[in-house]
């Protein structure tokens, strides 16, 4: 489904990316796991043509989206949800959505009754605010923004931040039935032990560059990456 390519992304002059690769099968849920300034926002910011890389590709589909528009990677299928959420406070809930649904296809697979019925804790805030909402109702708010959109590849940018334990394990459940919906998945975390539950395949970067790849159990066997990259 998509298929990352030895790219190098910079910031301005800062390089940052250094030659990452990686790949997401349809169907899978894959996981990059690393530290703070890592470059795991960099890497989703470079598939979704937010900041192109300046070497290497990104085929979606069997598409070179490289240097395609963000708005046309969109219409591709692919979803972007981003670490700080963006919701607009004085929309409610349902306001939210429906400003997310304008401008999607009229055979349109995804719609609010259909979101809700993933998110049943979403419904029965629907004439909330956005401001007024938790963390994790935020979040959920959020990945069900990028549905509407009618993905069926979502970058989920570390979605457990700042959340707590129990919120976490709900919205891993959530995440998971998305998987069941058809959508392929590249998560971003550091929550490491939450994102590896759900997780079919691992890859961890480290200062711009791939140091590990490979399933959960690969990983939970490896101390010695483990204590490398991911242990402050
Ligand atoms: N707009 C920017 N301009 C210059 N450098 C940036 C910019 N954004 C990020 N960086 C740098 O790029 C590197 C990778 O950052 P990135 O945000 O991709 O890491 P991350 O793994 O997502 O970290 P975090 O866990 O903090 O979200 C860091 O060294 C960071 O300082
Ligand atoms: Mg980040």
């Amino acid at each position: 489904m998509l298929a990352v390519q030895d790219i190098h992304t910079y910031y301005a002059l800062s390089h940052i990316l250094f030659g990452v690769s990686l790949q997401v099968e349809r169907g899978e849920i894959v996981c990059i796991l690393g530290r703070n300034g890592a470059g795991k926002t960099t890497t989703m910011r470079s598939i979704m043509g937010l900041n192109p890389p300046r070497k290497g590709r990104v085929i979606f589909k069997g598409e070179d989206i490289t240097r395609m528009p963000v708005y046309k990677i969109a219409h591709m299928g692919m979803g972007f949800v981003p670490d700080d959420r963006r919701i607009f406070p004085d929309l409610t809930v349902g306001e939210n959505l429906e400003i997310a649904a304008k401008g999607g296809s009229k055979k349109s697979r995804w719609d609010k009754e259909k979101v809700y019925q993933l998110f049943p804790a979403l419904k029965a805030i629907d004439s909330r605010k956005g401001g007024f909402c938790s963390g994790g109702e935020q979040q959920m708010l959020s990945i069900a923004r990028a549905l509407m959109g009618n993905p069926d590849f979502l970058l989920l940018d570390e979605p457990t931040e700042g959340l707590a334990p129990l919120v976490v394990r709900e919205l891993m459940d959530q995440i998971g039935r998305l998987r069941e919906e058809g959508i392929s998945i590249l998560m971003a975390e550091q929550n490491v032990k939450s994102a590896l539950n759900l997780a079919d395949r691992v890859y961890l970067i480290d200062r711009g560059q791939i140091r590990f790849q490979g399933s959960v159990k690969e990983l939970n066997e490896n101390e010695e990456i483990r204590k490398k990259y991911l242990l402050v």
